[in-house]
């Protein structure tokens, strides 16, 4: 979900709305703002799109001060009533919140046995005890804090008094929420993009801490009343980054940046003697670990399988990858001298944050790949490594993806050199001859369209198979086409799938092979022929230069540790120009949210 917030001299309906576009990427089930005019509070939320509630939105709404959500449903189906906004009983009081409240139906038998709820959420529950403490003669400072305090769970809040026309009251824990300081004005944003056309200037804050926000001010403080002071950082990211330009759609974008987003990463580590330059203090968290531990999600999961290739294979360090959300509540038997690595684009996926926080009571080392600097993941660990990848808009990832992997290898070689290990290639070469591989890919996007419209068009499902790290590839491809496209897809070891799954395989299945592994590009060819003898529709994409094998698509030469960075390049536009074609909402995909910021 995402949040806004705003209060200054200009009308904040506009700015709410922009902002909500911006983190709409959060999460599009429904939307909802509220603005606070002299009147009182005048309050809109919708089902569905920002569009939909631009358009309930009364054109004749005014107020300088205000906030907005955007919901990816998690306590009741998306819909209007459950829908941000939420309203207190007497209508004093008006709240947004993103993240979970475990302890609700406590709370709500212990407060408010007495209250009729309007809605399934456990957010309302939060409004309505607000006004419960203030019934008891609290100020709301006071009853917001006590009302935090009793929470379990996480949460990001923006809250409106109806009886304070002149403060947004910010509270937050585990959800990320950051302050935006203008010059009379001042913002409130679950990200730096939000609010960039009124700021670049933002305030962390800190778990269990509330913030005051009036137009000239901003007071931080703990949940006992505390006064916090803190400064400002400016963020980096243009308003131009955040934009479409002249695409139809974030994702193309996003795919054709990547050759850039590779040099990019090239140029921020490497030093005058084209060395690799990194912190004197990651090189030695890497050597003092006897073992790395990866934990990541989705995408970020499947850059994390190339990595464990990367690490073991080149560094000689043994490295476990695991998906955050199954570490958290089933951590395996440790080594005595773990390091955490952990890879988020967004820095902020609650199922790694949970890991994180358990590593840091452990006191073992942590390190974050993240493509946002100031996220919760990158402010909690230990070290960052960022992957300069720009921000990414469409939900599906693309460019984070081979950024992470482009950085993991850059580190991989790295620790390689400082153990002693020759180098089987030079990391920021073979990364310049990917971004131009990228780039003869990015190229043949007829020729990605019409393998598309051949293979997924009125397809019901399909499978991507490979071998060694073919495999991991073929993973992140098959999540790519389900995610947009929602082809029911899946990806298997070449080997695996005469073990049950191709059973599955019937007259015209598409079966999509990548063959980039010397050592086993035959026993690919093998299951090739296996599913096509089966009536498999099969499309290779290999780097062998020899389309006489029926190879679709042949892929510019890499070393061959790195070709995940080139062969996802069709993968990724593949299952792009299937979604097109089924008519997809190519961005923003049914059910998804791009930043998951609860478990
Ligand atoms: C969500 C997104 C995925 C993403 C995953 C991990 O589920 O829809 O595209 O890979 O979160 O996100 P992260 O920001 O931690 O990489």
């Amino acid at each position: 979900c995402g949040i806004v917030g705003y209060i200054g001299d200009d009308q904040a309906k506009d700015i709410l709305i922009q902002g909500l576009k911006k983190l709409e990427y959060r999460g599009y089930d429904s939307a909802g703002i509220a603005l606070l005019e002299e009147s009182g509070v005048d309050f809109y939320k919708e089902k569905g799109r920002i569009s939909a509630l631009e358009e309930a939105i009364d054109d004749n709404a005014a107020g300088n001060i205000g906030i907005g959500h955007t919901r990816w449903a998690t306590h009741g189906v998306p819909s209007r009533q459950n829908a941000h906004p939420h309203q207190s009983r007497n209508k004093r009081f008006t709240l947004v919140h993103n993240g979970v409240i475990e302890n609700y139906r406590k709370l709500k038998e212990k407060y408010l046995s007495e209250v009729d709820l309007n809605s399934e959420t456990d957010t309302e529950v939060i409004v309505q005890l607000i006004e419960h403490f203030t019934n008891q003669g609290k100020t709301t400072e006071e009853s917001f804090r006590q009302t935090l305090s009793l929470l379990h769970g996480s949460y990001a809040i923006a809250l409106l008094d109806n009886e304070d026309k002149e403060t947004i009251y910010v509270g937050k824990n585990k959800s990320p929420l950051l302050i935006g300081v203008g010059k009379g004005e001042n913002v409130v944003a679950s990200d730096t993009m939000a609010m960039l056309s009124v700021t670049k200037d933002f305030l962390e804050i800190m778990d269990e801490e509330v913030v005051l926000v009036t137009k000239n001010s901003v007071q931080i403080k703990q949940l006992d009343g505390t006064t916090v002071d803190r400064n400002t950082f400016t963020t980096d990211i243009d308003e131009s980054d955040t934009e479409k330009g002249t695409y139809n759609h974030f994702m193309l974008k996003e795919i054709d940046e990547q050759p850039f987003v590779i040099r990019n990463i090239i140029q921020k580590y490497q030093n005058e003697n084209g060395d690799i330059k990194l912190e004197p203090e990651i090189r030695s968290a890497i050597r003092e670990a006897d073992r790395l531990y990866i934990i990541a999600a989705g995408t970020s999961y499947h850059a994390g399988l190339v990595a464990k290739e990367l690490m073991e294979k080149e560094a000689k360090i043994p490295t476990e990858v695991h998906i955050a959300s199954e570490f958290l509540y089933n951590e395996p038997l440790l080594s005595k001298k773990p390091l955490f690595i952990f890879i988020s684009q967004s820095g902020e996926t609650a199922d790694c944050r949970g890991v994180l926080v358990n590593v840091k009571k452990h006191g073992f080392p942590s390190l974050t790949i993240t493509n946002v600097p100031g996220s919760t993941l990158s402010r909690e660990a230990d070290f960052t490594l960022h992957t300069y990848a720009g921000p990414e808009i469409a939900v599906a990832s693309t460019k984070a993806y081979t950024a992470q992997m482009a950085v993991l290898s850059i580190l991989a070689m790295d620790s390689a050199r400082a153990k002693g290990i020759d180098a089987r290639f030079n990391a920021m070469q073979e990364l310049g001859l990917i971004a131009n591989a990228m780039e003869a890919l990015c190229d043949q996007k007829d020729k990605m369209e019409q393998i598309a419209r051949d293979y997924m068009y009125d397809t019901r499902n399909c499978f991507f198979i490979g071998r060694a790290l073919d495999y991991h590839v073929v993973l992140e491809g098959a999540l790519k086409l389900k995610e947009i496209s929602y082809i029911q897809a899946e990806g298997f070891a070449g080997g695996e799938l005469k073990h049950g799954t191709i059973a599955l395989i019937e007259e015209g299945t598409p079966v999509v092979a990548v063959v980039t592994q010397p050592h086993v590009n035959g026993n690919i060819r093998g299951n090739v022929q296996e599913v096509i003898a089966r009536g498999a529709n099969a499309c290779i994409i290999s780097t062998e230069a020899t389309e006489e094998k029926g190879d679709h698509i042949v892929l510019p030469e890499v070393h061959e540790c790195l070709t995940p960075l080139v062969s996802i390049i069709p993968l990724q536009l593949i299952a792009y120009y299937a979604a097109l074609h089924r008519d997809c909402d190519v961005d923003k995909p049914r059910n998804l949210a791009k930043s998951v910021t609860v478990e």
